[in-house]
């Protein structure tokens, strides 16, 4: 039997209340600190969601001849190699692909010499498709990421990116 009389009932219901409202911070603060670890790795695993793609014109035909190629970059910031293959006058003369390696993302350029795209960092080599055949990428089946063109009018367009999630917010 519990004789024992509280002595101080105003106290202890302080106390009380101090304890219940410092768990419920304490609660707060890690649901939102979780919820923003998950919105970081959200944003690590899918850093570039694009949300808008569109034509957008490269060059006329008139400015690049067989074997040339030129460094294009999206509104949504990726990097493009487009290379002129041939002469025939119509979009199959033109590949364009991502001039970023897909083994840990150095920059690639054309050698018409070789009739290949190289990857300096570590000797990437990838055929006239942007198939990876030497190197890492070409032991790990990599391929370089294709862009569609079209030509209008004798003017060469690609269908690209617009705007990405991370891109759209670090513009000016
Ligand atoms: S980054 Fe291109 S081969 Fe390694």
């Amino acid at each position: 039997m519990n004789n024992a009389i509280d002595e101080h009932p105003a106290e202890n219901g302080r106390r009380g209340f101090l304890s219940r409202l410092s768990s419920a911070v304490m609660a707060f603060g890690l649901a939102g600190g979780y919820g923003m670890f998950g919105a970081f790795v959200g944003w690590f695993l899918y850093p570039a969601r694009h949300i808008g793609k569109s034509w957008m014109y490269v060059t006329d035909l008139a400015g690049m001849q067989q074997g040339d190629s030129l460094k294009y970059h999206s509104p949504a910031g990726e990097q493009i190699v487009i290379t002129r293959m041939g002469e025939t006058g119509t979009a199959d003369d033109f590949i364009a692909l991502s001039g970023i390696c897909p083994h840990l993302g150095c920059h690639v350029h054309w050698e018409s010499e070789a009739d290949r795209f190289f990857c300096p960092c570590h000797n990437g080599v990838f055929d006239a498709s942007g198939k990876g055949i030497g190197g890492p990428p070409g032991d790990a089946g990599q391929s370089l990421a294709h862009y569609p063109l079209r030509i209008e009018n004798g003017l060469l367009f690609i269908d690209v990116a617009t705007e990405s999630l991370m891109s759209s917010s670090s513009r000016v």
